[in-house]
C-alpha cells in the first residue's frame, strides 16, 4: 500500500516536472521575437526629449512650441529629428483598458499632435513604463504591451522610450522583449529605447531587441557628484568609459540625454559633454528649451563636425586610451581610417595634453592633416603627435586625416 503510494507520487512528481518545465519553455517561447529588429539606427538617434527640462510639466502647447523651434532653429537641419514627450502625458485607462493622455494637458489627443510634429518633417516619440506604473506614477505598460503598441501605432508614434519603474520581480531581457515583439507586430516602425539604468548590463543581450538602451541612472545638469538616482557629468563618463564593445549600428549605448542650455554647467563644460558624447557614439537627445537657446548653445548643439562624428557610419565607439591624473585622451576610429581624439582637461587649471599616433593606431611618421573641430583651426601634415593646451573642464577635439599620397 504504502509502496504503490510512495510509486504513485513518483510519478506524480516526475509527470510535473516534465509538465512544468514543458510549460517553462513555453512560456519562454512566447518571448521568441520572430521578426527582426527594423533597422531604424544605423547611426545614433538624434532628437529632443522633454524630461531634463520640462519633467512632469509637459502639454501639447509646449510641445507644438518644440517642435516649431526645433524646425526653425538649424536643430532639425543638423540632424535632430525624434521629438519624444517624457513621463507625465498620461492619465488613466479607460473602461477597456485603453491608455488616455491628460486631457487637459493634450486636449486634443496623441494623433493630432503627432500629426502636426510629422507636418514639420519630425519624428514623434512617447515614453511608458515596463511595471505597474510609470516612474511618475501614471500608468504603465505592464499587461498592456500589445494594445499599447497597438494604439501607439495608430497614434503615429515612431519612438517608445522604455523605463523600468515599478517592474517587481521582471526579468528585463523579457520584459523589454515581450515590448519589442508588440511594437514589431504593431504594423508600425517604432525605434525602441530601453531604459533600465544598465542595471542588468543591457549591452550583452538587447541587440536583438532594442535601438539604445540606457547605461546608467539619470544624469542631472552638473558637472559631477551624485545626487539621490542622478548623476554628474563626469561620473556618467566614467560609467560608460569601459563599455565600448557593447555598442553598434542599430544598437547603441545610451549614456542618457544631453543637458547642454540647462544652465548647470558652464559653456566650457557642454563643450566636453557634447564632444564625450560623439566619441561615445551616443544617442543625441537635446533635454534644453530650444524655444530659447543662446549662442553659445546653439552652437554646441548644431556643431556639424562634432555630429559628424557621433554619427560616423563605421559605428565604433570610442575609447579612453590615457589618463593621467586630471586629464584624459579619448580616441574613436571613423570610416575611411580618419580618427577623431578628445583631450579632456577635467582640473581647475588650463594644461598641456596631446594625442600621440600610437594611441590612433597610426605610424609615428604618418603625415595627417588635422582639423581642430571646435575652432575650425586645420593643421596640415602633422605627425607623431598633435595636442595643445587645453582650458580647464574643457577639451580640445580634432579629425584627424591620414594623407594619402
Ligand atoms: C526615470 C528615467 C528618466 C525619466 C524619468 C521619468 O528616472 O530614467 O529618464 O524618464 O524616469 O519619470
Amino acid at each position: 500500500m504504502t509502496s504503490t503510494w510512495l510509486r504513485r507520487m513518483l510519478l506524480v512528481l516526475s509527470s510535473c516536472a516534465i509538465a512544468c518545465s514543458a510549460q517553462a519553455q513555453t512560456g519562454h517561447e512566447t518571448l521568441k521575437l520572430d521578426a527582426p529588429k527594423p533597422n531604424l539606427a544605423p547611426t545614433p538617434p538624434m532628437g529632443w526629449n522633454s524630461w531634463n527640462k520640462f519633467a512632469c510639466n509637459v502639454s501639447e502647447q509646449l510641445i507644438r512650441e518644440q517642435a516649431d523651434a526645433m524646425a526653425a532653429s538649424g536643430l532639425k537641419a543638423a540632424g535632430y529629428t525624434y521629438l519624444v514627450i517624457d513621463d507625465c502625458w498620461q492619465k488613466s485607462r479607460d473602461a477597456d483598458g485603453n491608455i488616455q493622455p491628460d486631457p487637459e494637458r493634450f486636449p486634443s489627443g496623441m494623433k493630432a499632435l503627432a500629426d502636426y510634429v510629422h507636418g514639420k518633417g519630425l519624428k514623434f516619440g512617447l515614453y511608458s513604463d515596463a511595471g505597474s506604473l510609470t516612474c511618475g506614477g501614471r500608468p504603465g505598460s505592464a499587461g498592456h504591451e500589445f494594445q499599447d503598441a497597438r494604439q501607439y501605432a495608430r497614434w503615429g508614434v515612431d519612438w517608445l522610450k522604455y523605463d523600468w519603474c515599478y517592474t517587481g520581480t521582471r526579468n528585463p531581457e523579457a520584459a523589454y522583449t515581450l515590448m519589442a515583439k508588440a511594437l514589431r507586430e504593431s504594423g508600425r516602425d517604432i525605434v525602441l529605447s530601453i531604459c533600465e539604468w544598465g542595471n542588468s548590463r543591457p549591452g550583452r543581450w538587447a541587440h536583438p531587441v532594442g535601438h539604445l538602451w540606457r547605461t546608467t541612472g539619470d544624469i542631472w545638469d552638473g558637472w559631477k557628484g551624485k545626487k539621490a538616482y542622478s548623476h554628474g557629468l563626469l561620473d556618467i563618463i566614467d560609467m560608460n568609459a569601459e563599455l565600448w564593445a557593447e555598442s553598434a549600428p542599430n544598437g547603441w549605448n545610451d549614456p542618457d540625454m544631453l543637458e547642454v542650455g540647462n544652465g548647470g554647467m558652464t559653456t566650457a563644460e557642454y563643450e566636453s559633454h557634447f564632444s564625450i558624447w560623439a566619441m561615445l557614439a551616443a544617442p543625441l537627445i537635446a533635454g534644453n528649451d530650444l524655444r530659447r537657446m543662446d549662442a553659445d548653445t546653439l552652437r554646441i548643439l548644431t556643431n556639424a563636425e562634432v555630429i559628424k562624428v557621433d554619427q560616423d557610419p563605421l559605428g565604433r565607439q570610442g575609447r579612453r586610451v590615457w589618463r593621467q591624473g586630471d586629464l584624459e585622451v579619448w580616441v574613436r576610429t571613423l570610416a575611411g581610417g580618419d580618427r577623431a581624439a578628445v583631450l579632456f582637461n577635467r582640473g581647475d587649471k588650463p594644461a598641456d595634453i596631446a594625442v600621440s599616433w600610437a594611441q590612433l593606431d597610426l605610424p609615428a611618421r604618418l603625415k595627417a592633416d588635422v582639423l581642430d573641430l571646435w575652432s575650425s583651426k586645420k593643421t596640415k601634415g602633422a605627425t607623431g603627435r598633435h595636442g595643445g593646451t587645453v582650458a580647464p573642464h574643457g577639451v580640445l577635439m580634432f579629425r584627424i586625416s591620414p594623407v594619402t599620397p
